[in-house]
């Protein structure tokens, strides 16, 4: 094994924390390489989903929402931080550097925060019919905010627009390519550590009769939408200002920032990528922005029920998370 920082390393547990991170059809297309004093954060090509996801936009985001992970655990044990993103344009696949600086004072948010991260998950049921709190959304859009992205609440008659996305997103077809990567990735028991379990998907409460789990839980976004209309989930659209590798960055850094701060609160939150993965159905959502900007994800917001999502997953350490020896650094 290389030489370098040991499993007590605050770095080497930054790392291994961010493994509970969201993800894209729980692809974890992340790879952390830990030396004395630097972490670096890597998209991993092999986690990346090629058919539904051909520029990496969900990927890198999926990234964002790790590197967030790392940095409220490194600032909640108390450590000063400097985060460099896309720190060599000659390097596209690395996405972050976090450089470890001196012994701060635990920082009381970011210790509420990571406080959640075993509780937070992806909430596909249907939630309690209690109206969901408008204040506490505008808590989750104002950590939303910080992170450089924003939130649009969709009034109930642009649902009705979201809806019209989502089921042309349906219709599209992803072609054979598409279909084998969907299946790849959803159903089943997931003993490889990556995707989502059959008992995380929702059962076929809309009797669509979809045997195949992928297009069941395509299906269930539009169905989904249909239904919270009339039972008091809000939907939201998390936008970025610019369109390229840091706005992606920086929409997974805010969507983290965002569930954390929705967890504490008793919100549930369901993201569905659905809607922004194909372009037409994206462009539908354009015109909804407040402020203009770039649709990266719909989320549900709903109060949360009293019951645990059930756990997805997650890779064993070595497979995200190496040593590398400080000489080693690029
Ligand atoms: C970029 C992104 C897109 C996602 N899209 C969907 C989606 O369309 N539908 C869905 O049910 N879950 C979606 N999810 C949730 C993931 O499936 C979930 O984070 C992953 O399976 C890990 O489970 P957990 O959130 O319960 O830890 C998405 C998550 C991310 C980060």
């Amino acid at each position: 094994m290389s030489p370098g920082p040991g499993p007590s390393d605050p770095l080497m547990r930054a790392a291994l924390f961010a493994g509970r991170a969201p993800s894209l059809h729980n692809s974890q297309p992340w790879h952390w390489y830990v030396q004395a004093g630097q972490l670096e954060l890597r998209l991993e090509p092999s986690r990346v989903l090629r058919a539904a996801d051909p520029d990496a936009r969900l990927a890198i985001l999926s990234c964002g929402a790790a590197l967030h992970h790392a940095r409220i655990h490194l600032a909640a044990a108390g450590w000063r931080i400097d985060v460099i993103r896309l720190p060599d344009p000659d390097d596209p696949g690395l996405l972050a550097e976090v450089v470890l600086g001196e012994p701060a004072p635990a920082d009381p948010d970011a210790v509420r925060l990571a406080g959640v991260v075993q509780r937070r998950a992806t909430d596909r049921r249907n939630f309690s019919a209690a109206p969901v709190d408008l204040h506490r959304v505008h808590s989750v859009r104002g950590a939303i905010c910080r992170e450089r992205a924003d939130l649009t609440l969709l009034r109930p008659d642009q649902v009705i627009r979201l809806g019209q996305a989502a089921e042309y997103a349906y219709q599209a077809d992803s072609g054979a390519a598409g279909r084998r990567e969907s299946a790849a990735w959803i159903g089943g028991d997931r003993s490889v550590g990556t995707g989502i379990p059959a008992a995380a998907l929702p059962a076929d409460p809309y009797r669509l009769g979809l045997a195949e789990p992928a297009r069941l839980m395509r299906r269930a976004g539009t169905a989904l939408i249909a239904e919270s209309h009339h039972r008091a989930a809000v939907f939201a659209v998390l936008s970025t200002a610019g369109e390229g590798r840091f706005d992606w960055l920086a929409a997974g850094q805010a969507l983290s920032a965002g569930w954390l701060t929705a967890t504490t609160l008793g919100i549930a939150v369901l993201p569905l990528s659905v809607v922004t993965e194909v372009a037409a159905s994206r462009d539908l959502l354009r015109p909804l922005l407040r402020p203009p900007g770039n649709p990266q994800l719909v989320l549900r917001l709903a109060t949360a029920s009293d019951t645990c999502s059930p756990a997805t997953p997650r890779l064993a350490p070595e497979a995200f998370v190496s040593r590398r020896p400080s000489a080693d650094v690029r």
